[in-house]
């Protein structure tokens, strides 16, 4: 029985979520059978919809599965690690002028930035007697540290404080760090494939030798991990980049225990665990870590804006000493401004992060839906949507045979610039990122018209040669 409190500020639907997991973790065993959805709402007198939210983000954790006509059973996950119960809440310049509908999958439209706000707090920051005579603090100032650190522990259930966290100048800048800081104890990194292509880059600098690992329906594959000469891992086990699948629980508790058995290193990229359309944001891997073994990387680009270059890396107490002998004592200083560090410190002090978080979150979802709805009635069964429902962009692959390299090459001269997956990641990758963000709804809709035309006259120029 659970009990659900409905004077209480936190959503019906997250209390259900939250005690039907703890059940799950402390009491049920794999394979036991759930209540359906309509008993349980009929069960605690709350709506349909409230019971299969709780239900749809057990599945999207994969704490539960369905079975079809059967309904919902527990998942099979490993026993090592209980996961603990977190609460957890929830600049278009167009590149050339040619260029009129732009499908970057990186990027925000102005209105999304809280300008007018921003200018305020930045005076007021200035007005707070910074001194500009001297350096600031190596690892970010102490006051945005700690407000960074709030907000995880609450939103993603990351366990740490203000020491542990370190502002960075982007997302390369945290992995010349970290980079730097694992040199001696690792030779290899394992990284997704396909996954974020910096990391194989920067890595391959600094004289690591890479380990691809593929990527299935459950984010990385452990078991080609485990049989893997590398002890550091670099995943993005939220909403993997550019599939979009996030880990279930049982392949996270899996990989904490594969670091935990060999002494290895997880790095989690949580790049835009933000913005989640259709569940919850899924809790973090650092907050199911009992081990000390996950670095957590964050950023301010998806959710605020790319262009103020704010990051952050979360170390694992036992690298915190070696940090600081490596940066805090030699060269390295925090390579985000004083003013922007004040004034982002300001904005998330003042409880704006917060409201600009629901606020971006309902800008981008209406593009999503935009997006998806455009792209399904305008192109039918000629595509079909590999990835949806988070972030920036949708991938989506065509179901015939079309030139992607040619459409593009055509869609640029229509003034449409499109993202091929198979840029980054081979030709097995025969997909578009079709990316929402830095275009209005009307935009995305005359764009995905506008590419319709160039696709149906690729297909014509191909029959006839
Ligand atoms: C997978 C991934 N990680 C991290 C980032 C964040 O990069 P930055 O903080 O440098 O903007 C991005 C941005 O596109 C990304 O796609």
């Amino acid at each position: 029985m659970y009990v659900l409190d409905k004077e209480s500020n936190k959503p019906l639907y997250l209390q259900l979520y939250e005690a039907m997991k703890k059940e799950i973790v402390t009491t049920l065993k794999y394979g036991d059978k759930l209540p359906s959805i309509r008993n349980v709402a009929s069960q605690y007198s709350i709506s349909k919809n409230t019971a299969e939210l709780a239900y749809k983000q057990l599945y999207t954790e994969g704490y539960i599965e369905s079975a079809p006509q059967s309904g919902y059973f527990v998942a099979d996950m490993p026993l090592e690690q209980d996961p603990p119960i977190k609460t957890i809440y929830m600049l278009n310049t167009k590149t050339s002028p040619s260029i009129r509908y732009d499908f970057i999958p990186a990027r925000l439209t102005p209105d999304a930035f809280p300008l007018k706000l921003w200018k305020r707090l930045f005076i007021k920051a200035m007005g707070a007697e910074l001194d500009f005579g001297a350096y600031g603090d190596r690892q970010g100032e102490i006051g945005l540290r700690e407000e960074i650190a709030r907000y995880l522990m609450q939103s993603r259930g990351v366990n740490c404080d203000a020491g542990h966290v370190i502002i960075c100048g982007g997302f390369a800048d945290s992995m010349h760090i970290l980079a730097t800081l694992l040199k001696k104890q690792c030779s290899h990194i394992a990284i997704e494939h396909p996954g974020f292509p910096i990391v194989r880059s920067l890595f391959n600098d600094y004289g690591y030798t890479t380990v691809p690992i593929h990527v299935d329906q459950d984010g990385l594959v452990i078991d080609e991990l485990e049989v893997s000469p590398s002890n550091l891992v670099y995943i993005t086990p939220s909403h993997q980049y550019p599939t979009g699948v996030s880990m279930p629980i049982r392949n996270r508790i899996r990989l904490l225990n594969w670091s935990k058995q060999i002494g290895g290193i997880i790095i989690e990229d949580d790049y835009d665990s933000e913005l989640r359309y259709q569940n919850r944001p899924i809790p973090s891997l650092q907050g199911l870590d009992k081990d000390d073994r996950v670095i957590y990387v964050g950023t301010f680009s998806k959710s605020l804006s790319p262009a103020l270059r704010v990051s952050y890396l979360v170390l694992p107490h036992r690298y915190l000493d070696k940090y600081k002998m490596l940066f805090l004592t030699r060269h390295q200083r925090c390579s985000v401004s004083l003013s922007t560090q004040k004034t982002l410190e300001l904005f998330m002090a003042g409880g704006h992060w917060e409201r600009h978080l629901r606020k971006i979150r309902t800008l981008n979802r209406k593009k999503h839906d935009v997006m998806k709805e455009t792209l399904q009635k305008t192109f039918g069964s000629m595509i079909e949507i590999i990835s949806e429902g988070g972030g920036l962009a949708i991938l989506m692959r065509p179901t015939h045979t079309i030139n992607l390299n040619v459409l593009r090459q055509n869609a640029l001269e229509k003034g449409i610039k499109l993202y091929l997956a198979s840029d980054y990641y081979g030709n097995d990758w025969e997909a578009i990122r079709m990316g929402f963000g830095g275009l209005s709804e009307t935009e995305i809709r005359e764009g995905v018209a506008l590419l319709k035309e160039v696709w149906m006259n690729t297909l014509e120029k191909k029959d006839q040669n």
